[in-house]
């Protein structure tokens, strides 16, 4: 009996001990010393003091209790750590936070000046730390707590945002006060005060989202268009219309936010901001993992980061170049890296047949800074204001909702533009008017025929592959004119190059067998074959689109053929016949280095010496094709895959100059082919079509780190961050622990001091701009030389599409469940 009541009373005692442990609010005559909590009602938020890693500094901040993943959610002292554990957290007087060491010495405080009596402090369960009046109608405080009313609390922490948006907290305006919260990502994972990537509301007429880098724009939402932000990816897109979220603009006199809520409670997410990887993520809770998982990002990829392409251009990731004008516009220049388009038709503002305006589908609406809105005009009335005025450029409704209504109009270059593939949202945009709708009808109703019958994400390929024929067509003509100036730069006459017919090389080829295939090139697929004589050939058999004529085909070929090189592979002749173009080259039957280098058994025989020997003749091949070959081939493809290996491990480079075989451009609008190589491509190419020698520089960049690291530039991901091997190599050349990038199956045959020199030219090679890489020529210097070397610059494309595909995958598996994301992702435990 007596032990029963003991246990009783023990039991007792617990409860006791556990409910005074986990009380939700802070009295005047009370403090919150270092060690002790304060836990929300329904126990998700705590509020306390932590360290972060191996730090001693101590932070005052809130996290979620049942989160084994420590994430903590706001910190109150960002700026201002605590160098040990006497601190004690206590409420003035006058209402305000005050973080007060043992000597009485205030180390951080809020700076309230509302009037209060007898304030408390409380830990709301969404996560909200609030200071209010200790009023009786102020008690029943436990469910909807922060809602409208802004002025009921002397303070709350979510007016003062860290790293992450909870739901329910206001990300923007509150106009009366001039209260401004932004979203500020810490600085790194170890020390949470302030970086200088931050998320906020604009302040214009027509609000935004905005990323900040320091002061820079980084990437902008677009304006709410009543249901979305325009530049959300719609349509067909689940993730911007996901049931799971609900999200919400509110612009009125008062307050200017943006927030988001969950539409079932027991899900878990935040959006948080990442200094590191110049993201903002939505993660979801998964328990059963016990990981967070990346919902959503922002950025998701180039054309997500502001205003890649300048005014009037459109941004499409799987096209190239990725740049395209708007139609009706042209680009600023062909020759330069300036970017951006222009009218191409002269434009006189009111001037009858000189002006007018076209209808464009589905764009993200550009930037709001120089734009103007009325709520209650019609599209008629909004035409006529932009038309009124010249230095108005576009015009669209302010909401799609229903008809549409309101008026939104743009002034000044339209930037910050990409197709995101959604109906219901047009943008009219200012031109000449025998550009515009009305004489236009006849293409209009072909691409609206297209527009209702396929889904828009196939109208957004066919939109690019028909722009980037467009585009090639232009860049071929330029390029026809630069063969043309070589040429004339006196070449003599005229090697003959051996034509075999096309029996030959189905004889040779066992009639194209699959068995002899050696594998498929970017141009069309390589057989092997054996000649009559017994000489081993490889066939490249080019696709048919090759799009050029026989003579000037042929004409390549022996211009290519002339080349001759210990380190690139010899045309040993050609076959045009019917529709089928064919080039011969030497047969190499160590095949390429990926075939090595990627390989776990094969990696081991490119030792040290070999692999550091493959980097200085691949140098010398290009740069002969460069310099020292009268005809200036810039190779465009350059990867471990066209790096063939002789008997002796010798490399060569193959399909040079098939780029200009096939007629200028490289892409041959098959996207695949864009993104097979998209890893290996320098920015300017990708983004503006440009190339020059810099681009295959950039490229025999990435093909270094290849070799050094034994990774390939894509499909890796990184278990702590989500760079490509170029990001990857750069984030340990700034830690200084380069060495870390190279191969593990080196370690025996390696130079350091080498390696580190090659990762260093590497890396001069990756510089995002083109006239900061070194040419061939100094590459082939700095590998053969102990010369000091510069310091290298900020890499191009430091961070690649490897998050958007992670998503895609996500996405993937969502829409597989027929009840979306709360079956696939959430139901499993
Ligand atoms: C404070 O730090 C001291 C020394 O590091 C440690 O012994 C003590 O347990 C800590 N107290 C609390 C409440 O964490
Ligand atoms: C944390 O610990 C790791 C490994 O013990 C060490 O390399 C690192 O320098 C430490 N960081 C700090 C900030 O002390
Ligand atoms: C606190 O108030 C002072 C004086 O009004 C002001 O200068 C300071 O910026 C304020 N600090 C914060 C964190 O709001
Ligand atoms: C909230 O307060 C009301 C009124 O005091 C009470 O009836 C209700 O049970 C409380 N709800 C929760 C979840 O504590
Ligand atoms: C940013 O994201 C990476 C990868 O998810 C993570 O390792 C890192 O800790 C994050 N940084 C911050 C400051 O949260
Ligand atoms: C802030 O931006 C500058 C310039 O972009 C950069 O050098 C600096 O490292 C950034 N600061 C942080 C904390 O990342
Ligand atoms: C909410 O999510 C939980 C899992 O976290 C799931 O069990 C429940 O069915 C969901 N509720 C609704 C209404 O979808
Ligand atoms: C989560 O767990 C499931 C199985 O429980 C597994 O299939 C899935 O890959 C895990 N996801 C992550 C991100 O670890
Ligand atoms: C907005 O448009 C309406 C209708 O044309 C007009 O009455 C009103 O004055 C306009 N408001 C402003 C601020 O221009
Ligand atoms: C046109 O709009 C601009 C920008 O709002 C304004 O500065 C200018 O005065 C307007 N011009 C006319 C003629 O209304």
């Amino acid at each position: 009996m007596t032990i029963f009541t003991l246990i009783l009373a023990i039991a007792n005692l617990l409860l006791f001990l556990s409910k005074a442990s986990s009380i939700d609010t802070l009295t005047l005559s009370q403090s919150l010393p270092d060690g002790t909590t304060l836990v929300s009602k329904d126990e998700t938020f705590e509020l306390g003091f932590f360290s972060l890693r191996n730090s001693t500094n101590r932070y005052l901040g809130i996290w979620f209790k049942n989160i084994p993943v420590k994430t903590v959610v706001w910190v109150a002292n960002r700026d201002y750590p605590l160098k040990d554990n006497s601190t004690k957290l206590i409420i003035t007087n006058d209402g305000n936070l005050v973080l007060l060491t043992k000597n009485n010495k205030v180390q951080w405080s809020t700076n309230t000046t509302t009037k209060a009596s007898r304030p408390i402090l409380q830990l709301l369960n969404t996560g909200n730390l609030v200071l209010r009046n200790d009023n009786e109608d102020n008690k029943n405080n436990n469910k909807s707590s922060n809602n409208n009313n802004e002025d009921r609390f002397l303070w709350q922490s979510f007016d003062y945002p860290s790293d992450t948006l909870l739901p329910g907290m206001k990300l923007g305006w509150y106009r009366k006060t001039g209260l401004n919260r932004r979203v500020i990502a810490w600085k790194n994972w170890d020390d949470p005060s302030p970086g200088n990537f931050s998320w906020g509301i604009t302040f214009d007429s027509n609000p935004e989202m905005v990323l900040w880098k320091g002061s820079f724009k980084y990437h902008r939402s677009g304006p709410w268009n009543g249901i979305r932000f325009s530049g959300a990816f719609g349509g067909s897109n689940r993730l911007s219309t996901h049931p799971l979220f609900v999200y919400k603009l509110i612009n009125n006199d008062d307050e200017v936010y943006y927030s988001y809520s969950l539409t079932n409670k027991s899900v878990i997410s935040i959006v948080v901001m990442n200094q590191t990887l110049l993201r903002r993520q939505r993660n979801i809770w998964i328990p059963e993992n016990g990981t967070w998982r990346l919902f959503q990002t922002a950025p998701r990829d180039i054309c997500d980061t502001y205003n890649p392409c300048g005014s009037y251009a459109n941004c499409m990731v799987d096209s190239s170049p990725v740049c395209q004008c708007l139609e009706g516009f042209k680009p600023k220049s062909l020759d330069t890296m300036e970017q951006g388009c222009v009218r191409s038709e002269p434009w006189s503002c009111k001037v009858e047949g000189r002006d007018g305006f076209r209808k464009f589908v589905g764009l993200k609406f550009p930037d709001t800074t120089h734009s103007w809105i009325n709520k209650s005009m019609t599209l008629e009335e909004c035409k006529v204001k932009c038309w009124e005025n010249c230095s108005c450029t576009a015009y669209a409704n302010l909401d799609i909702r229903g008809a549409g209504s309101g008026c939104s109009i743009w002034f000044g270059d339209l930037i910050d533009l990409k197709v995101v593939s959604q109906s219901g949202q047009y943008l009219y945009i200012r031109m000449a008017d025998s550009q515009t709708d009305a004489k236009d009808a006849h293409k209009k109703k072909e691409l609206l025929l297209i527009g209702t019958i396929v889904p828009p994400i196939v109208l957004v390929i066919l939109l690019a592959i028909f722009y980037s024929y467009k585009r090639k067509r232009k860049y071929e003509e330029e390029n026809v004119s630069v063969v043309k100036k070589d040429e004339a730069g006196g070449q003599e006459h005229s090697m003959e190059l051996p034509l075999f017919d096309l029996a030959t090389l189905v004889n040779a080829t066992n009639n194209f067998s699959t068995d002899n295939k050696l594998g498929q090139g970017g141009f069309g697929p390589v057989y092997k074959g054996v000649l009559a004589g017994g000489q081993e050939i490889a066939v490249k058999r080019l696709s048919r689109s090759s799009g050029q004529g026989l003579t000037e085909f042929k004409n390549e070929v022996i211009l290519c053929a002339k080349l001759q090189h210990r380190n690139l592979v010899k045309v040993l002749g050609c076959c045009i016949e019917e529709e089928e173009k064919m080039l011969l080259y030497e047969y190499m039957p160590n095949k390429s280095l990926d075939s090595f280098l990627f390989d776990s058994t094969k990696s081991k025989i490119l030792d040290w010496s070999k692999r550091f020997h493959i980097l200085c003749a691949t140098a010398r091949g290009l740069l002969y094709l460069h310099q020292d070959s009268r005809l200036r081939i810039i190779h465009r493809d350059l990867k471990a895959s066209n790096i063939l290996l002789d008997n002796n491990l010798n490399p060569k480079i193959s399909d040079f100059g098939l780029a200009r075989m096939c007629g200028g451009d490289q892409i041959e609008g098959n996207t695949n082919r864009v993104v097979g190589t998209y890893g290996y491509m320098a920015p300017e190419y990708v983004i503006h079509g440009l190339f020059s020698t810099k681009s295959d520089v950039f490229s025999f960049g990435i093909l270094l780190l290849e070799i050094i690291s034994g990774k390939k530039n894509r499909e890796i991901t990184y278990p702590y961050h989500s760079h490509n091997l170029i990001g990857h190599a750069w984030k340990l050349w700034k830690e200084g622990i380069p060495g870390e990038l190279i191969d593990n199956c080196l370690q025996d045959s390696c130079i350091i001091s080498e390696a580190l020199r090659c990762i260093h030219i590497g890396l001069l090679c990756l510089q995002r701009q083109p006239n900061d890489r070194p040419n061939m020529a100094s590459v082939v210097v700095m590998l053969s030389s102990d010369n000091e070397l510069t310091q290298p610059k900020e890499p191009g494309f430091l961070i690649d599409r490897v998050l958007i595909e992670e998503e895609s995958q996500f996405r993937s598996q969502t829409s597989s469940s027929t009840n979306g994301v709360t079956i696939s992702i959430l139901d499993a435990r």
